[in-house]
């Protein structure tokens, strides 16, 4: 699985905004614990309920961050309330008591609550791992029909996820890109074998066999929930920026960026790979090509992105799908 996916890192943003969150929630609960009356009050009730609350926070931060979460926020509900325990409650023997008895259950609920999480977030990712080892065993297969090798959806994956690093988009397009890469060409098993490996040129219905590959792997996708976020990809994946792409003749951003995207990643490994109606082209060559086909073939922002990309890392992609794989 490809590093982007396969991690359940948060983005930074969001874990600061989570982490404040939980911060702020125990400071609340602090301060209405401290300020609700205490001692024989009718509102007493108050005070043992905000002192029930200590375990939201808790909660929250073991489902965010799971058992290390927990942990942390338990320990910072103690820096909160055992102060108020010692100076405000000092030599009430009873109320110590139930006070021990509160502390004992925050970090029992810290304690399951991590746990429960924590295994719950190893098993989705062993069922995505599982999921994605089953469509890489299927777009190998698929590839090995076609490219004679299995490799050639694998590149364009890790191309198309390093553009859209460079384009700063987020963790759930990198993983709809990711799988959209992938199953790219899911759709040419519905193309016979006598079109999808004929030598020579295709003759008009033969095309009109091949271009019905995007709209066929669309819907081969759409019927499985864990694939539908790669289908804008696969739907899309032949249309070119100046409209005279197929299947439905999309210009500009009416294409999905992550198959404008794709489509870069797509063509530079095309031209740089051996195919059977040419020899592999070194990457400046396709980069050439790339930058002459901005504005008519690519969207311009992309193939900036891919500009800014240098040509080492290209290589060093391509280096490492191979190694990986042991081709
Ligand atoms: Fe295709």
């Amino acid at each position: 699985m490809n590093e982007h996916a396969s991690t359940n890192l948060l983005p930074v943003e969001a874990a600061r905004h989570r982490v404040l969150t939980v911060a702020l929630l125990i400071l609340i609960v602090a301060a209405g614990h401290w300020w609700t009356p205490r001692g024989e009050s009718h509102f007493l009730v108050l005070h043992v309920l905000m002192r029930k609350l200590f375990i939201l926070p808790v909660l929250l931060a073991a489902i965010w961050f799971d058992f290390r979460g927990a942990a942390i926020s338990a320990a910072a509900v103690m820096l909160v309330y055992l102060p108020h325990v010692i100076l405000q409650w000092a030599g009430h023997a009873e109320e110590n008591v139930n006070q021990i008895g509160e502390v004992a259950t925050v970090w029992i609920v810290a304690g399951i609550a991590g746990v429960l999480v924590r295994r719950e977030k190893s098993a989705l990712k062993a069922r995505a791992q599982a999921y994605y080892g089953a469509v890489r065993a299927l777009v190998a297969a698929l590839d090995t029909r076609e490219h004679d090798t299995g490799l050639h959806s694998e590149r364009v994956c890790s191309f198309a996820l390093r553009l859209a690093t460079e384009l700063k988009l987020a963790d759930s397009e990198l993983r709809a890109l990711e799988l959209g890469a992938l199953l790219h060409d899911i759709g040419k098993i519905g193309v016979p074998d006598a079109i999808l490996l004929k030598p020579g040129g295709l003759s008009d219905d033969e095309w009109r066999q091949m271009r019905e590959h995007p709209e066929l792997g669309a819907r081969i996708l759409s019927a499985t929930p864990f694939l539908e976020e790669a289908v804008v990809v696969v739907r899309s994946h032949h249309e070119r920026f100046d409209g005279s792409g197929y299947p439905c003749g999309l210009a500009g951003d009416q294409i999905p960026l992550l198959a404008r995207v794709f489509a870069v990643a797509d063509v530079f490994d095309a031209i740089t790979s051996k195919r059977p109606y040419h020899e592999a082209l070194s990457d400046a060559v396709a980069v050439q090509e790339i930058e002459e086909s901005a504005g008519s073939h690519f969207d311009p922002r992309v193939v900036e992105a891919f500009r800014s990309v240098p040509e080492t890392e290209w290589r060093e992609l391509r280096e490492r799908v191979s190694a990986e794989s042991g081709e």
